[in-house]
């Protein structure tokens, strides 16, 4: 195994090693400043983060405003005071150690009022931004106006190259970075093009040194590219270290921190994690931002994968081969749909999916009158976290604030599902596991490697030190 020497990062020479932002509160200010003081990168993630009454008590995040605009107001109150809260938490336990830096997802509802609220009221806390799902071009400003460094994540060269050239060209003395995340293998939402294939995984090496060569040709020899997805064993990466195609390089790891004693994540979520087998851990399609996902399969994940599959298309007035008038739901609502589709509409109406929903892509898809009475409850709920969200139709921009898209029941509030997995609190042993079957559990797709790898046998949780010292010998 090579040696992993430090790396400049942030202004400061620290181990290569990077734990990923992660959100709802599950890289968080204890996790970040664990890492930091193990001599790496801390990122805590500043996404609808949580804050502390002057008892330490968790402020719930309730929501009072009567309009979806109203909430997001008082959700941007929330994120800030999060944000802050976790800074702060993360610079007090690194104790002047490695770095602390924080990560938003452009598509995140009011971004950047949200980040430029939180470097505002954690002077000198951040030394550095993360930020992806999305084209962030105005990041590198962000950066700019509290002069910290940036780090863009891409997943391919192309997407670099158009950020460079649209905006961080001008502000090249902060670019701290580039993440890579591999958008076949790293957990969370993921940057796959349309052109690319879920289910063909290409290899990070060549479009990494495509990234480089890209990089390099705009003078970019001196700034490190972080690899992100799929990092487990470093020893397996070697090839990586001291390679002039690769240059500089430093590792992120996402799925593994979840892991340690430090990670906030409830019991039952790292039980999980130990039992997980090749293939439990997919890319899906199902989330409101409309970008892929990686997550583990479970209830959750189920539940909208036969949604989707009891989906059929239908038109409002008789057309072509959508002939078969169909009434539907409590309200006998006719359409009309193809003969062979109304047999399928029947069994599942008699097994209990009795409501028919509306999707944007003129399709109906049949739930239980509970599932309906949920999913309609969740949508009048919303209160803004995206930018846009397929699930509600809500969009920050006036004057209507919607898409323009009906509101999609394919999809879910990310909201609320991370929320609720990240907040399961004092319950029993069942109640939680029933928690996580039930929530959405993101997670890279080499998660299966905690059941194989000796370092976690008989259900060793390390520290996230001893982590970071294992990652540093090469396991
Ligand atoms: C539970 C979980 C949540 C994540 N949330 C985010 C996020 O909010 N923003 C982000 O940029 N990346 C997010 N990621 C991606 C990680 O920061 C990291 O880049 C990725 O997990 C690395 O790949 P790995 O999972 O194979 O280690 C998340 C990953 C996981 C596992
Ligand atoms: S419905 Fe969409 S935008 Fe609204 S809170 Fe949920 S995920 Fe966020």
């Amino acid at each position: 195994m090579k040696s992993i020497n430090t790396i400049r990062f942030s202004g400061r020479d620290v181990l290569p090693l990077i734990e990923g932002g992660k959100g709802v509160s599950v890289s968080t200010g204890i996790s970040a400043g664990h890492w930091a003081a193990a001599g790496g990168i801390g990122t805590i993630s500043a996404v609808n983060a949580d804050s502390y009454d002057q008892e330490g008590n968790l402020i719930a995040q309730v929501y009072h405003g009567r309009t979806r605009r109203d909430k997001q107001e008082e959700l941007i109150r929330y994120a800030i005071d999060g944000g802050i809260a976790q800074a702060r938490i993360a610079h007090e336990i690194a104790g002047g150690r490695g770095r602390i830096h924080a990560n938003f997802m452009w598509e995140m509802g009011a971004a950047e009022q949200v980040i430029t609220g939180i470097l505002e009221g954690a002077p000198g806390l951040i030394q550095g931004l993360t930020c992806g799902a999305g084209m962030p071009y105005r990041l590198s400003e962000i950066a700019a106006r509290f002069g910290v460094h940036y780090y863009p994540i891409v997943s391919s060269a192309r997407a670099f190259n158009a950020l460079w050239r649209r905006s961080y060209s001008r502000t090249a003395e902060l670019l701290g970075g580039v993440v890579y995340e591999d958008p076949w293998r790293a957990g969370g939402h993921n940057g796959l093009s349309n052109t690319e294939d879920p289910l063909k995984p290409e290899q990070p090496y060549h479009r990494v040194v495509e990234l480089r060569k890209v990089m390099n040709r705009y003078g970019l020899d001196h700034v490190p590219i972080i690899m992100a997805g799929g990092v487990w064993h470093l020893e397996e990466w070697s090839d990586w270290l001291d390679n002039p195609d690769i240059g500089l390089i430093a590792f992120q790891f996402g799925t593994r921190p979840l892991l340690t004693q430090e990670s906030p994540i409830p019991l039952a979520w790292k039980k999980r994690l130990m039992t997980l087998k090749k293939g439990d851990v997919f890319l899906n399609r199902f989330s409101p931002t409309g970008f892929y996902s990686s997550a583990v399969n479970n209830s959750f994940l189920q539940e909208l994968r036969e949604r989707s599959e009891r989906q059929v298309a239908y038109r409002r007035s008789e057309e072509d081969e959508f002939n078969v008038s169909h009434h539907v739901g409590v309200r006998r609502r006719q359409v009309f749909l193809r003969g062979e589709d109304q047999q399928r509409v029947l069994q599942w109406e008699q097994a209990g999916f009795s409501e028919a929903l509306r999707t944007p892509d003129e399709t109906l898809i049949f739930v239980t009158p509970e599932q309906a009475r949920q999913i309609l409850k969740d949508q009048a709920s919303c209160m803004g976290c995206l930018s846009q969200c397929r699930f509600s139709n809500w969009s920050q921009k006036g004057p209507t604030y919607t898409t323009g898209q009906p509101a999609d029941p394919r999809s879910f509030c990310i909201q609320k599902t991370l929320q609720e997995i990240s907040h399961v609190g004092e319950v029993d042993e069942a109640e939680g596991e029933r928690i996580v079957d039930h929530n959405l559990i993101f997670g890279g797709t080499s998660a299966w490697r905690f059941r194989e790898d000796p370092f976690y046998a008989n259900g060793y949780v390390p520290t996230v030190k001893e982590l970071v010292d294992r990652i540093m010998i090469g396991k």
